[in-house]
């Protein structure tokens, strides 16, 4: 079908800013990285403001969003700082995450029926500074209820436990985890939420969740900066790109050409 919007690939620079900070100084510069994945094509550029700075820092948001001229998607903990932090720097979408300290990456979706009440304000503010709301959850029904419940714009579906899944050869499981995807982008954009997805996505995971009729966004960063070890940024993004094209062939809405 010709009038069908393009997956949008967002590309997460987190890890350059790891890399940066295992040994302190300024290279690899994470803002470098941004400018290239724009210059390959990417759509928007995600980056998370880590309570413990771990990666991102203050500095490196302000600059993305001063150099970059495609859209910024600040990922976030839902915390009083982080919503004030976004509020000063104003980008195009938060993307509320979870996060506890001690883990290694964002683990599991946000629990929005459990923390309604502590959400509900902070999603308020940032709308109100005309900041698009996501929410990180796992495709489960009554998360899903509850994201649009709150009035968040977008939800992003962790695809985490499936790519796990496929990668440790628990077939049987990931394709449980993909069913629960699949079920989950529906009765989302059903309910007027843009449907993202992300979390350990590489070519072969991208490829098939662009064939999912209603994934708007895909936003990648681990996979991708290992990638461009490897073939550069450039050819990394490049790649991917077309992963995502071969994907979008595949939804039952584009075959009628
Ligand atoms: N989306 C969200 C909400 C995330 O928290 C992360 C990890 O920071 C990603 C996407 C990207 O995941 P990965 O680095 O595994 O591609």
């Amino acid at each position: 079908m010709g009038g069908v919007t393009p997956v949008r690939l967002g590309v997460n620079i987190d890890h350059v800013a790891t890399v940066r900070n295992a040994r302190g100084g300024q290279l690899p510069d994470p803002v470098r990285a941004a400018l290239l994945a724009q210059a390959a094509g990417a759509d928007g550029i995600t980056a998370h403001l880590r309570e413990d700075r771990r990666h991102i820092r203050d500095a490196d948001m302000a600059r993305l969003k001063a150099e970059i001229g495609i859209p910024l998607n600040f990922e976030m903990a839902a915390t009083d700082e982080m919503v004030s932090i976004a509020i000063h720097t104003r980008p195009h979408a938060c993307c509320l995450v979870p996060e506890k300290r001690e883990e290694r990456t964002t683990e599991g979706g946000l629990d929005v029926v459990g923390q309604k009440a502590d959400l509900s304000p902070r999603i308020a503010a940032l709308k109100a500074a005309d900041i698009r709301v996501s929410l990180f959850i796992a495709a489960e029904a009554e998360q899903i209820a509850a994201a649009s419940e709150l009035g968040a714009a977008v939800v992003e579906l962790h695809t985490g436990a499936w790519c796990d899944a496929l990668a440790e050869g628990r077939d049987t499981e990931a394709e449980a985890e993909f069913a629960r995807l699949a079920a989950g982008a529906q009765q989302a954009a059903t309910l007027g939420l843009e449907v993202h997805g992300g979390h350990g996505l590489d070519y072969a995971t991208a490829e098939r969740m662009a064939a999912l009729p209603q994934i708007a966004e895909l936003n990648i960063g681990h996979f991708l900066i290992g990638e461009a070890i490897f073939l550069g940024l450039e050819g990394a993004i490049g790649t991917m790109r077309k992963a995502i094209i071969r994907g979008e062939a595949q939804r039952p809405d584009s075959r009628a050409g």
